[in-house]
């Protein structure tokens, strides 16, 4: 019955999501107050524009005209694009390649559904869009997670329908997002935070492929 794999991009394929926390984690300083990985954690998943003001809520900042938030996001994402100019192909996360490998010997599709505009560059950096028949990223949608939009785009691009595919996350909004899709999701991280998923795992190279492939309803390869 399961016939895609859909997954998130920013600390699922590839160990970004440190990069990101360590750039608004610099901008909050510069602004003036700490910011906690903790907080930092409702920012996974969600859009540039909306990081920013959930940002600059955690330190009470009020009253922020649309030019200061512009300079303020471009500001992060230049930072964001250094660290990122250090990412080779040995950043993708541990399992990561070999279980995308597996999937497609399977005859499992496999697409990439995450909010970030710099997700072609973060792909062709670290070498992995071959692995993958379909992206949907920042550049083509609208809302962000925990819309559904995004999963349902790359289910209705693979010619898939969402209940036939799973989705791995490791965001609290991304989990919503495809369980509002109507998809199943395998949450990569800490239980407690991801609590929506249907399964939970810390690392791809922890996961039992078999046993997965078996749970998602796949027989022989
Ligand atoms: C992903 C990340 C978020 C990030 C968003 C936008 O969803 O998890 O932390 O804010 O993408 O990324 P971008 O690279 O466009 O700023
Ligand atoms: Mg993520």
């Amino acid at each position: 019955p399961f016939e895609a794999a859909i997954f998130d991009l920013d600390g699922v394929i590839v160990d970004t999501a440190k990069f990101h926390y360590k750039a608004w984690k610099r901008l909050a300083g510069e602004l003036g107050f700490a910011f906690s990985e903790r907080e930092n954690e409702q920012l996974k998943g969600v859009s540039r524009m909306e990081s920013l003001d959930l940002l600059l809520q955690a330190g009470g900042i009020t009253e922020v005209t649309p030019e200061r938030r512009e300079a303020l996001t471009s500001r992060k994402n230049e930072w964001y694009k250094e660290y990122l100019a250090t990412l080779t192909p040995a950043d993708v996360l541990p399992g990561v390649t070999n279980f995308l490998e597996l999937l497609r010997s399977c005859g499992i599709q496999t697409a990439i559904a995450s909010a970030s505009k710099n997700a072609p560059l973060i792909l062709e950096k670290v070498n992995i869009r071959p692995l993958f028949d379909v992206v949907v990223d920042g550049n083509s949608i609208v809302k962000a997670k925990p819309d559904p939009e995004v999963f349902l785009q790359a289910a209705r691009l693979l010619g898939v329908a969402p209940a036939a595919c799973f989705v791995f996350e490791d965001a609290a909004a991304g989990v919503e997002g495809a369980i509002t899709a109507g998809m199943r999701v395998v949450g990569i991280g800490d239980r407690g935070l991801l609590a929506c998923a249907h399964l939970t795992i810390t690392s791809f190279e922890q996961l039992e492929p078999v046993f997965l492939l078996g749970h998602i309803g796949v027989t022989g390869h």
